[in-house]
């Protein structure tokens, strides 16, 4: 096996995760809007948007999986679990970690969404913006391919579309009683 298969495998899967991230916030700011109103919303829209933080999850798992298995940096479980606890790339790889505990929580609240009350479930959530920001800066500070011109092409769209979202959302709040998410 290629000596370098588990760095090309975390690089690509950060890569794929935060990707899934992105569409997964994109998708979830978009439903909250104006545009589709829950009473009017087909089921796909809301599943669709569950599948892209469940991928992101997935993707996260195996971007870990592969860091852990590559020689190159030894991370322990403490350095993946705890911010800057790692001495490789400190504050850069603790964007990381706080963004995939971001996304931990947020699934897991989720998935438990029947049992939790909504205006804690919902502000629990809204940090699913800050989690794409942390990851934002995690892959541009310690990623390899952060100078390849494609990355920086992809990072400035996701960002300004993400924060035009925000903004659409933020100036077009629905109504308080129709709001459902
Ligand atoms: C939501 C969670 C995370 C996302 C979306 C994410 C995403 C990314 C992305 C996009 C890159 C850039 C890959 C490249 O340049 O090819 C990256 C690199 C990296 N990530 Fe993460 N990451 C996450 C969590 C973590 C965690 C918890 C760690 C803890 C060790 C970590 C450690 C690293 C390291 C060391 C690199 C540099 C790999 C390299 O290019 O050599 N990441 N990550």
């Amino acid at each position: 096996m290629n000596p370098a298969f588990w760095w090309y495998l975390a690089r690509a899967s950060g890569i794929v995760a935060w990707l899934f991230l992105t569409a997964a916030v994109l998708w979830g700011i978009v439903l909250a809007t104006d545009l589709f109103p829950a009473t009017r919303r087909p089921a796909w829209l809301l599943d669709l948007h569950r599948w892209l933080g469940g991928l992101t999850v997935g993707f996260v798992a195996i971007h870990i999986g592969a860091l852990m298995a590559d020689s190159y940096v030894e991370f322990s479980v403490y350095d993946i679990v705890v911010p800057f606890s790692s001495d490789y790339q400190t504050s850069a790889v603790a964007y990381g970690v706080v963004a995939m505990w971001g996304v931990v929580i947020v699934q897991l609240t989720s998935m438990a969404m029947k049992r939790i009350p909504k205006r804690i479930w919902r502000r629990v959530h809204r940090t699913s913006a800050v989690t794409f920001w942390l990851s934002s800066l995690h892959g541009t500070y310690a990623g390899t391919d952060a100078a390849d011109p494609l990355y920086i092409l992809t990072s400035i769209v996701a960002v300004v579309v993400v924060m035009a979202a925000l903004a659409y959302r933020v100036l077009n709040r629905p109504p308080a009683r129709a709001r459902t998410a």
